[in-house]
């Protein structure tokens, strides 16, 4: 079960249905060999992205990366360009995109071997919309991945999606877009996958809690006066997943399990009373699916994004992939406790957002972004990252049911929110 294709309070076995339908079709292209899936690969050079292509050079015989997008590292690009020869390049930033067109020795107008080379923001959804493909891979970080989950969805391509931002502030209007393109939003992020791949065992009205499992964080028992004094450093070294700069000071904050219950209230289309949140620090168990009849369904594996990734692009086929092997007697102890919502305010303001709904959800994220990136900076200690989401929360105007136009204007109004009061 997947949001895209999910009819607001519809019936499930339509909706499974319809996405099964497809992807029996992409089984019987891989076992036939009738085409490789195409596939744009967004935010390419960064932790997610690396690990994409790692799943694409493991499935090279049945998938293809056609297009690739990131922000500013242009030489990495050039790197993996080698391996990867795509036909469209996209830098959002355009000093590096400019890096990257005279480096390949000539103009943006593309041609035959080389990529064309699209710059901007605009250029970014503008490569989305052009490049033909089956399946957009979003993991840019940040709502700015937003505008491209739009433009992939539009113009009729699945979105295997890790850019929980996009869900985040806009799942209500990315869930209509699929439903009315007949796409698929396929969860990347590991908890989702592992409820999505949960759900398979029951249907939408057999569904009594979705549990989202959490590391805790580096200071998932450290006492608040010790966390008022944490570093970019320490916040920095998750104990068990290495990823992106922001989503890995979001798991210290547990702001990413805040966004990420907010994800899933779109991704499977439940209402935030139905999702609770464990934690759980040794990461084994990505997330569970409890069902009306007292049975919990979850899914396990050692902590590696591979597997997630490699689930959207095959699904619902699982094919062989060299990753870690659980050791269930070498864990030896699978440990869960109930999170601390007083020293983690950020679970507690995850279900005001959905509470309070419309553009709530874009100022929560945007407000986050921020001071992250103000906490790396290291212009404001890591404790007052919440108190100022959690000041854009109360003084935020709401618009209910927004367009994309408003819930750009709510991010912006955030973003300065934010700058304006730290300033
Ligand atoms: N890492 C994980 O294990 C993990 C797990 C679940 C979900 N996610 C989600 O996946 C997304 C990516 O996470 P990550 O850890 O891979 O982040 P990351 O390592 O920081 O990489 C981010 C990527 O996005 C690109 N990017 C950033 N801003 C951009 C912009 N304005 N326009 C175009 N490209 C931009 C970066 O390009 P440059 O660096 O070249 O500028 C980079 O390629 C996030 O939404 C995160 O929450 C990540």
């Amino acid at each position: 079960m997947c949001s895209g294709r999910s009819k607001v309070g519809s019936d499930v076995s339509t909706f499974d249905f319809r996405v099964t339908a497809a992807a029996d079709i992409l089984l019987i292209q891989m076992e036939t060999g009738a085409g490789k899936k195409r596939i744009i690969l967004l935010g390419a050079t960064g932790s997610i992205g690396r690990s994409t292509l790692e799943v694409v050079e493991n499935l090279a015989s049945e998938m293809e990366i056609v297009a690739l997008a990131t922000g500013t590292r242009w030489e990495q690009m050039l790197e993996i360009l080698k391996r990867h020869p795509a036909r469209a390049v996209a830098l959002t930033d355009p000093s590096a995109a400019e890096a990257l067109r005279q480096s390949l020795g000539r103009d943006s107008a593309g041609g035959a071997g080389q990529p064309r080379v699209y710059s901007g923001a605009e250029g970014l959804v503008r490569m989305v919309e052009e490049a033909p493909a089956e399946t957009v891979v979003g993991a840019i970080s940040g709502a700015a991945g937003l505008p491209a989950s739009v433009a992939a969805l539009e113009t009729g391509k699945d979105l295997a999606l890790a850019n929980k931002e996009s869900m985040v502030c806009a799942g209500r209007i990315l869930n209509r877009i699929a439903r009315e393109r007949g796409r698929s939003i396929l969860p990347v992020d590991s908890e989702h996958s592992a409820i999505f791949q949960c759900l398979r065992s029951g249907r939408r009205e057999e569904v009594r809690a979705l549990i989202l499992t959490a590391s805790g964080g580096p200071f998932r028992s450290a006492p608040r006066e010790r966390m008022a004094r944490v570093t970019p450093e320490e916040a920095l070294a998750h104990p068990t997943w290495r990823m992106g700069a922001k989503i890995t000071i979001d798991s210290a904050t547990l702001m990413n399990k805040a966004l990420e219950i907010i994800e899933a209230r779109w991704l499977f289309d439940l209402p935030g009373e139905k999702i609770r949140v464990v934690i759980h620090p040794q990461s084994i168990v990505h997330s569970m699916v409890e069902f009306v009849d007292g049975s919990t369904i979850s899914q396990l594996g050692p902590p590696d994004m591979k597997v997630p990734i490699q689930y959207a692009l095959t699904f619902p086929a699982r094919r062989p992939l060299a990753v870690a092997r659980l050791d269930l007697a070498e864990v030896g102890r699978l440990t869960f406790e109930p999170p601390d919502l007083e020293r983690f305010p950020s679970l507690r303001m995850a279900y005001e957002v959905l509470e309070k709904g419309g553009t709530s959800a874009a100022a929560f994220n945007a407000a986050n972004e921020v001071a992250v990136d103000l906490f790396l900076k290291r212009r404001i200690g890591f404790l007052r990252i919440y108190e100022l989401v959690e000041h854009v929360l109360s003084a935020h105007n709401v618009v209910p049911d927004p367009t994309l136009e408003q819930i750009f204007q709510a991010d912006r109004w955030a973003r300065d929110e934010v700058n304006r009061i730290q300033a």
